[in-house]
């Protein structure tokens, strides 16, 4: 971990609130910005981001070093990409119990050739429950984004979530609110979800706000055809927030993180 900047968890305590999708664009984003950039796919039980890259085919090389053999990560759109998806028949359930799980994951960090990173991105499963926590514990992270949409069933298990990270002394960067509204074709904003519920958490636990993301079928589409919203679609008004949302998360981090210092990872 040496060679790289700052780690970050895309985390929420709800599933299906959008980690996945605000991790690619992030880091796509990032990367558009001329930084470096790896992301893990945490998601040991549920890995989504060979589909959403594109990449489900792709087998990561196993190269020769001086000390041991190594693991070459996957490439794609100018992002270093690791993801049990690649090793593991896709079809098929993985029945780790929690420390296999964090052993996968140290592995890709510590087996993986990743070089000099400005940033590298952890995409986690959602929850706050044994398996989060133990890897939260696994990874050594400057900070933490947290998705979440406006509705309060999604609000109550986002606050679980930052304070799972807080209690293990990763900051948190701030939250995004996804799915925060659907544009309807005369232009007016439906709140589908419910409104600024993710602004008014920030504010309750004093964290930064980052972003809104809207309701958006392109936003859906491109990822299920491997080519996120920031490279499929540039111009569109997410892909901009998308950039804001990268630029406000390195800022933010910046500030909070102004070593180059990452969490002390506290042994399981
Ligand atoms: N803003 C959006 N507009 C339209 N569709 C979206 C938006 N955000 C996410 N989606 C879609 O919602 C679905 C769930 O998103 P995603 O897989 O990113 O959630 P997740 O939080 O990572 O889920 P999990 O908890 O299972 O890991 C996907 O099909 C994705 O394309
Ligand atoms: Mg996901």
């Amino acid at each position: 971990m040496d060679k790289i900047k700052y780690s970050i968890a895309v985390a929420s305590g709800k599933g299906g609130v959008g980690k996945s999708t605000v991790t690619v664009n992030l880091a796509l984003s990032l990367v558009k910005e001329g930084r470096k950039v790896g992301l893990i796919d945490a998601d040991i039980y549920g890995p989504s981001i060979p589909l959403m890259l594109d990449t489900k085919d792709e087998k990561p090389k196993v190269v020769k070093t001086e000390t041991k053999p190594k693991i070459q990560p996957v490439s794609k759109y100018g992002l270093k990409i690791m993801s049990i998806g690649f090793l593991a028949d896709p079809n098929e359930a993985v029945i780790w119990r929690g420390p296999m799980a964090a052993s996968a994951l140290r592995q890709f960090i510590t087996d993986v050739i990743w070089d000099e990173l400005d940033y590298l991105i952890f995409d986690m499963p959602p929850g706050t429950g044994d398996i989060q926590l133990t890897l939260t514990q696994t990874i050594p992270l400057s900070g933490a984004v947290i998705v979440t949409t406006p509705q309060e069933i999604s609000l109550i298990d986002a606050r679980k979530g930052a304070k799972m990270f807080r209690k293990v002394n990763v900051p948190v960067i701030g939250i995004v609110e996804n799915m925060s509204y659907y544009l309807t074709p005369d232009g007016t904003k439906e709140h589908i979800f419910g409104e600024a519920g993710g602004r008014k958490l920030a504010d309750e636990m004093n964290i930064p706000f980052l972003g809104e993301i809207e309701i958006d079928k392109t936003i859906r589409e491109d990822c299920d055809r491997g080519k996120p919203i920031v490279i499929g679609h540039p111009e569109s008004n997410a892909a901009k927030v998308f950039r804001e949302i990268a630029l406000r998360t390195e800022e933010t981090l910046k500030n909070i993180v102004p070593s180059e210092g990452k969490n002390p990872v506290i042994e399981v």
